[in-house]
This record gives C-alpha cells, structure tokens and sequence, in this order.
C-alpha cells in the first residue's frame, strides 16, 4: 500500500458552522466556507481520501444549527466544525484494502470538496444501474424515508385515500408513486401551480392542490377527498397537520415525517395543533419515525424501489446546484420551495 508517501497537496474547502440560530433562515451568519492546504496522500490505515461529488441537501439540517440545549430530535452540529451531510464521493487515494481508486463510494461525513473517512463509514456503490447522484436520492436516505414511511408505518390497503403534503419534494415525490404503486388513491398538496400540474401530469398523481392558493384547506379537502382521508403523509405540520385530522376516516394512519413548516421558529412558537381528539374519536394512529431506524432495509428497499425505476414505474426529478458556495442558497429553497425533487450540490463534473 503507498499511503504514507510523497504529499500531494490540493486546496479543499469545507462548510464550518461558525454560529448556531433558533429562528428565521441561515446565513453566512451561520454557515462559512473555509480553505485549507489538503494532503490528498495524508490517510491513516483504514482510511480513504475522498473526492466529493454530491452533498445530499435536507431540511432536518435546520435542527442541527440551533443551541444543543434548545433543539430537539438530533444532537445539533458542533461550533467551528464542518457539518455532516449523506454524500456521495470517489475514492482518490486508499490506505483501506477494500477500497480501490476510482470507486464510488456513500456515506454520512463532513461536507466538504476533499474528505478522508474511515472505511467503515463507506459503502461502495454499483453506478453500472444507477447514476452516483441516485444513491442521494431515490435510492439513498430520502428513498429509505419515503418506503419505509409509506410502507411499513403507513400499511397502505388498495383503494385506501393517501393526502401527501411537500408532495413534489424529495420525500414526497416518491410517497405518492409508492402509494400508487399499492393500488391507493393519491392527492397532492404542493405550493405551486407548476408543481401541481407535474405531480398529475409527469408523476401519476390522481389530483393535487396548491396550498398557497387554495387557502380554505378545508373545504379543500373536503373537495379532494369526499370519502374522507385514510392516510396522511405528514411532512409540513401545523395547521395542515390540524386541518387534516378532522378528515380523517376510522383507522386512519398518520406517518409523522416531517414539519417543515415550523422549523424556522423556536419549538415553543410552534403552532399548536388543536384537535388531536380526532384520534380517539377514528381510531387513529399517528407515529413518528426516523429513516436511521430503517437503515437495516436498506438492501430490501434498494432492491424494490430500484426495481421500480429499472421499470419505468417511479420516475424522479433532482434539483442541482453547483460549488460548495451554492449550499445556502440550495439549503434555503426548501423553506422557500423552490425546489422541485431531491435537493443536491455538485462539487465535481462528475
Ligand atoms: N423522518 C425522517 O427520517 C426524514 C428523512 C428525510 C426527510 N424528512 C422530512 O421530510 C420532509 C420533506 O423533506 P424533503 O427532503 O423531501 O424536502 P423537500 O420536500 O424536497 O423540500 C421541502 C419542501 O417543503 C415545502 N415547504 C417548505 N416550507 C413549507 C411550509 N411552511 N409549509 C408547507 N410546505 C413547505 C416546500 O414545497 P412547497 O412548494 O410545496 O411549499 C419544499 O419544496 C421534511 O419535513 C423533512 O424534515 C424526514
């Protein structure tokens, strides 16, 4: 093995939170490039250097740049660390014999141009089916979410009623096709009139609705699903989350993915959702779940869900900025919503 050998310097840049916010979007306040001189030969046995090709872009990284002692759900990024995110990479030097150069490899670390990573921490991926970025996307940590959200906590029954909120999202885009996929009706809510005509015209959707301007979610729901609601795909909360529960059927099923809608606040300013009795009243289950509880399925649902793209049967849409220097701005589309699909940086062609 060579490691240990001649230096072989490049510049690296990485994204180091410098503060931590409760409320309102992050900034450069936040979140700062830092340069540094990086010795791509520099890995210790075990280790491989890594040459970043794809930052998975998500919004549960909201919670990880508030105060420890005030956020909830993960342990929150370090100060003047660089922060961690799934990524996609190809190995440039290796002192890991199961590694070669040239792999392809994924895993959770340091967002960052050049990374040297544990083995261990890598899985290798076969880019012969599927391209590197999918693995970020419909075959990577999002995909698991959406499966194991809409299979195994929402027990989708053919002919059963699916509302899905964010719906032309990341998550959201696949939770409807998988649910179309097990013979169920499914209904969109999205915030724009592009994204609504692409969910029923592109993506197989029976119907869907702009939130932004059908403003009386109500007799919205009320028109969308006049036999009521068995599933609700929870990924915004709220007062969606509250609207929904009083069109709930018997058994309803209520997968808590997400509340995208009130990250950007303190937890104590959330919005109270005020009819939660709806549960009793129908039966109801509503359950959280965390994909990182999944991770198990990941071959069981790769093997799926990659068999349904192979077939034509889940389509997918990436939304792609490029640098390092584009994080922020990729970042903060989500809250704004104007991404469409999986949100990604690009730091190499390819
Ligand atoms: N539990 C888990 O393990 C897990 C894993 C991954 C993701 N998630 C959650 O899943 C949800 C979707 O994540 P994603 O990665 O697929 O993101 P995404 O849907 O690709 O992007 C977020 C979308 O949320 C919508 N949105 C933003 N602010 C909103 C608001 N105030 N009200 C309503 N909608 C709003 C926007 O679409 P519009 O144009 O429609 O507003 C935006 O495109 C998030 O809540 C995320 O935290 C959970």
């Amino acid at each position: 093995m060579m490691y240990g050998s001649m230096e072989h310097m490049v510049k690296n840049r990485e994204l180091v939170l410098v503060s931590y916010t409760e409320e309102g979007p992050v900034t450069d306040d936040h979140l700062k490039i830092r340069e540094s001189n990086f010795n791509i030969n520099g890995c210790k046995e075990g280790e491989v250097t890594v040459q970043n090709m794809w930052v998975s872009v998500d919004p549960y990284i909201r919670w990880l740049i508030k105060e420890p002692a005030r956020a909830l759900y993960f342990d929150t990024f370090k100060l003047n660390e660089p922060i961690t995110s799934p990524m996609v990479g190809k190995v440039v030097f290796s002192a890991n014999s199961g590694f070669e150069v040239g792999d392809v490899v994924t895993g959770m670390y340091q967002v960052s141009e050049y990374t040297i990573v544990e083995g261990s921490a890598l899985r290798k991926l076969d880019t012969n089916l599927f391209k590197p970025s999918d693995y970020l996307g419909p075959l990577g940590t999002v995909g698991l979410t959406a499966w194991a959200g809409i299979l195994l906590v929402g027990e989708p029954k053919p002919g059963d009623e699916v509302l899905v909120s964010a719906a032309a999202g990341a998550v959201g885009l696949l939770v409807g096709q998988l649910a179309k996929i097990k013979g169920c009706r499914v209904v969109g809510s999205a915030g724009s009139d592009q994204k609504v005509k692409m969910l029923k015209e592109e993506f197989g959707f029976d119907d869907a609705f702009n939130y932004k301007t059908q403003t009386d979610w109500d007799a919205a729901l009320s028109k969308y699903f006049p036999k009521g609601i068995d599933i609700y795909f929870e990924n915004v909360g709220g007062k969606m989350l509250e609207t929904v529960l009083n069109h709930i059927n018997m058994k309803a099923r209520i997968p808590l993915c997400g509340m995208i809608s009130q990250y950007n606040q303190d937890w104590k300013e959330s919005y109270g959702v005020r009819n939660l009795i709806n549960l009793v009243g129908k039966s109801g289950k509503m359950q959280g779940f965390t994909v990182v509880e999944y991770f198990h399925c990941m071959e069981e649902f790769v093997k799926e869900v990659g068999g349904y793209m192979q077939q034509g049967k889940i389509k997918y849409r990436e939304d792609v900025h490029v640098g390092i220097e584009s994080f922020l701005e990729a970042f903060n589309s989500l809250f704004s919503g104007g991404n469409i699909g999986k949100t990604l940086v690009q730091l190499t062609p390819k």
